[in-house]
């Protein structure tokens, strides 16, 4: 099946039991979203689905492709199609975000691209992000606002084109102009690329651009209720304490 499946995983950090029992899956084609409270444990799982040395898995399974993936480094997690954006992503001063793309894409699929032909794909997907073209020029993370920071993983997600991407609090600290950019083009990546992509977010701001086939709200460590955009609405309207524990 194409879909990355979490089967009743349990997690903890330094003995300290961080995600119980979660199940959920990532289907290729689909958006879902996970959604709760600061401190829930959202990141936590974003970590142990691509390996974080930190994160002990104390029981389950995360099937992708007819395997554990629990079993693979992180490397080949990511080869296998699993893309991660990250929270806070490191600055890196120095490095166009078009030579740092070209690396990064090299490493990931293991070949040395034509930069001529590289730099096509990355302004054909600024094109279809509608990113202004002299971005791909700017230096990495130097002086990029929150916003800049969030197309630039979105960028990296669409020039990588993976099979199953986890965006985590993609709209935290973001413009409305970077936020309608993101969640325009998460749908976008999602068609293009059939990509099954897991949004990870506290509010519900990027919900506007995204209709999740899926969504699931996390507390504590653990997955409370299950349903589908509607479900996302109701978290709007009242907040986190409609849901019952
Ligand atoms: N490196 C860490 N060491 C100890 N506790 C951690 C660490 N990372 C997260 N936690 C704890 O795990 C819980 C879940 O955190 P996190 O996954 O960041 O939640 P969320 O992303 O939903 O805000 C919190 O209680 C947090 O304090
Ligand atoms: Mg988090």
């Amino acid at each position: 099946m194409d879909r990355l499946l979490i089967k009743n995983l349990s997690v903890s950090i330094e003995g300290k039991k961080i995600l119980d029992n979660v199940s959920l899956e990532i289907k290729r084609g689909e958006i879902a979203a996970l959604m709760g409270p600061n401190g829930s444990g959202k990141t936590s799982l974003a970590y142990a689905i691509m390996g974080h040395p930190n994160y002990t898995v104390d029981s389950g399974e995360i099937i992708y492709k007819n395997q554990n993936i629990l079993e693979l480094s992180p490397d080949k997690r990511a080869k296998l199609g699993i893309f991660l954006s990250f929270q806070y992503p490191q600055e890196i001063p120095g490095v166009s975000v078009s030579n740092f793309l070209r690396t990064a894409y090299n490493n990931l699929k293991g070949i040395k691209v034509d930069v001529m032909e590289f730099l096509k794909k990355i302004n054909d997907k600024m094109e279809l992000l509608n990113i202004d073209k002299s971005f791909s020029q700017r230096h990495l993370n130097d002086g990029f606002s929150g916003g800049e920071k969030k197309k630039c993983e979105i960028l990296q997600m669409a020039v990588f084109e993976p099979e199953i991407a986890i965006l985590d609090e993609t709209d935290s600290g973001t413009d409305v102009d970077a936020l309608r950019v993101i969640g325009e083009g998460v749908n976008k990546i999602n068609k293009n690329s059939n990509s099954g992509v897991l949004v990870i977010t506290h509010y519900n701001r990027i919900l506007k651009y995204l209709k999740p086939d899926r969504v699931y709200i996390m507390m504590n460590g653990r997955i409370v209720k299950e349903g589908d955009h509607r479900l996302a609405d109701e978290i709007e309207e009242k907040g986190y304490k409609v849901i019952k524990v």
